[in-house]
């Protein structure tokens, strides 16, 4: 996620926002910029790369003179990581500075009616049509324009403003997207995350939905979405700053499961629009799909777990086959393939050497490539034929949870994209599952809910001190449990695999034995009896079975140890709920056994070596 922060106060600012900007340096970011507002107006210092960039450029901050100003640090979601595209962005008529934090997912309309409307934009990104707007909708009243504003923008932003006519004011207004105030002596603060500001204050106030902020040195006036005034409790911190940067959460691995909700929502709803899903305008010729022998889908880790996740998804939609290759089998393989496969490269990185010389590889041997990515501009971003990236923010924790959400749900809209082409796929269950695939976010924040983990912080504790654990599915549900035994390998140490269910009895049933855990995925109703007897036949050997089940097959839990169940979803769509659980289940076994969770022993984040 970008970083934000404002200053208003008695203090020259430029420096105060360089020393915020490096308190946001954990969050992950490519760019940084700041604007300060002397007699008048804007002045302005972006840079590429690390905030000791900018620092150099501004000479610590003493080249810009002025008592408030903004500053940010840019996660690239739309425009390449560039000094350009870096915030804060300002108006042609120099008067209005932004800095901003989420996805204007309407923004490709708004930039081109203000192009129509002579505006000159400098960027490519989403953000700059704040100012530009802002521009033609400020008549001296910053509060009524902002309210204009916010009922032209659709998606979730934070944003700081400053306003050369407006001095000694900042203005905050947010949705869906953290804002929050610092309250210190005679200077205030905005800032994305409290570690910003935590130097100089202990003192905040939240800014809710559409609540607007004036920030000024003496204090702040908050107003409700209808622009009436309304007060707001301070509350204070005692945290430090390595809990600050951590939202709070004792690990980024927990903050990070947290965030799998906004980082679906940014994923998938800027792709469907009146019940229709564009892929950034990727565009696949009905020919071309229909001239497909196959897609190839490749990656290492969780990524090619998601991919499997993919696999199923399309076969069933798009009656295309799927072949899942390991990024470091595929390039030592010989691939047969051409232009008649597509090839889809999942990486959160972007950066992992197995999968990108799989890419490179690839686009050789004549075949279209199309990557699934977190990092814009990665190299693998760089080199793929088309990009279709996941908005799940900077992922900080090893192992991954909302990278790997989000790569299941851009398959989801792939394979939907491409049937819908291929006509394999009716409007009516298109229709459903589009709708389906957009309430996805709000079944994760049920799951996220304090009760429900709860329950899996019991049965986690319970069942911490085993030493082999089997995760079981059929399906979509097997192709789910492969992540499911990942995510509790990486991190608590324990032997974890996945076994197709019907395929246990072909050998490895022999490892079960009195009180070995074996998890079920049984979301599949289709294949729920199949799946009733597998268990059964784990439990006449002694073993013990934890059910993840869907709300349909709740009823499982009555021949079982112990039960999960999922929200209620379409059965093609389970992978992220169960996924979600199962990362939470790792994360509590992990935590009862005290092992290093963000960083466990022999992983990397992204292996940039092959
Ligand atoms: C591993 C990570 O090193 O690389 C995994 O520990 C990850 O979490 C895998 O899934 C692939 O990384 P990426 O960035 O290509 O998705």
């Amino acid at each position: 996620m970008c970083g934000i922060i404002g200053y208003v106060g008695k203090r020259q600012a430029a420096p105060i926002l360089i020393d915020g900007l490096k308190r946001l340096e954990y969050r992950g970011y490519d760019s940084s910029g700041i604007a300060v507002v002397e007699n008048a107006k804007i002045k302005l210092i972006k840079s590429e790369g690390k905030i000791a960039e900018l620092e150099k450029r501004s000479s610590g901050g003493k080249k810009l003179n002025g008592t408030f100003g903004i500053g940010h640090t840019r996660w690239a979601t739309h425009g390449e990581p560039n000094t350009t595209n870096a915030h804060p962005h300002v108006s042609n008529d120099g008067r209005f500075a932004v800095v901003h934090n989420g996805i204007i997912e309407n923004f490709a309309e708004l930039k081109s009616e203000l192009i129509a409307d002579g505006c000159k934009f400098a960027s490519e990104t989403d953000s700059e049509v704040i100012p530009q707007l802002l521009q033609r909708i400020y008549d001296g009243d910053m509060l009524a324009a902002l309210r204009t504003l916010e009922s032209r923008l659709k998606g979730s932003y934070a944003v700081g403003i400053v306003c050369a006519d407006e001095p000694d004011r900042l203005y905050a207004v947010r949705k869906d997207n953290p804002l929050i105030i610092g309250l210190g002596d005679g200077e205030n603060f905005i800032v994305s995350d409290i570690s910003a500001a935590l130097r100089y204050t202990r003192k905040f106030v939240l800014l809710d939905n559409s609540e607007t902020a004036v920030v000024t040195p003496d204090g702040i006036k908050c107003y409700d979405a209808s622009g009436a005034p309304i007060e707001k409790e301070p509350y204070t911190v005692d945290w430090d700053v390595d809990r600050a940067e951590k939202g709070g959460y004792p690990h980024f691995m927990i903050k990070e499961i947290h965030e799998q909700p906004r980082a679906l929502t940014d994923t998938l709803r800027p792709r469907i629009s009146d019940g229709d899903i564009d892929l950034d305008g990727i565009n696949f010729d009905k020919s071309y799909v229909d001239g497909l022998t196959g897609i190839d889908i490749v990656g290492c880790g969780s990524a090619y777990h998601a991919g499997i996740v993919g696999k199923y998804f399309i076969e069933k939609h798009c009656r295309i086959p799927v072949v899942n290759i390991l990024a470091s089998e595929y390039i030592y393989s010989d691939p047969i393939t051409d232009g008649k496969r597509l090839t889809v490269i999942i990486s959160q990185s972007g950066e992992t050497a197995d999968t990108l010389a799989a890419l490179r590889l690839a686009k050789k041997l004549g075949s279209k490539t199309l990557a699934i990515v977190n990092v814009v501009h990665s190299a693998i971003a760089r080199d793929a034929d088309s990009v279709l990236y996941t908005h799940a923010g900077p992922e900080i924790a090893v192992a991954t949870t909302k990278g790997y959400t989000t790569q299941v749900a851009a398959l989801y809209l792939l394979g939907l994209k491409l049937a819908a082409i291929k006509g394999t796929i009716t409007q009516k269950r298109f229709t459903d599952l589009v709708e389906k695939l957009e309430a996805l976010p709000n079944n994760v924040t049920e799951q996220l809910a304090e009760p429900e983990v709860e329950k899996v912080k019991t049965l986690a504790a319970r069942y911490a001190d085993h030493h082999c654990v089997f995760f079981i599915g059929r399906g979509t549900d097997y192709a789910a449990s492969l992540e499911g035994a990942l995510k509790l390998k990486e991190i608590s140490y324990i032997h974890a695999e996945a076994y197709a269910a019907g395929e246990l009895k072909h050998g490895t049933i022999s490892l079960i034995e009195q009180g070995t855990l074996t998890l079920a995925l049984t979301t599949q109703t289709a294949l729920y009896h199949k799946m009733e007897s597998n268990i059964k036949s784990v439990e006449s050997r002694g073993g013990t079975v934890l059910a993840i089940a869907s709300p349909a097959n709740s009823h499982i839990g009555e021949c079982c140890n112990d039960m999960l169940t999922i929200p209620e979803c379409d059965d093609d769509l389970s992978p992220v709920l169960t996924a979600v659980v199962l990362q939470l289940f790792a994360y509590y076994v992990a935590l009862d056994r005290k092992c290093d969770i963000d960083k466990p022993r022999n992983l990397a984040k992204s292996v940039t070596v092959e």
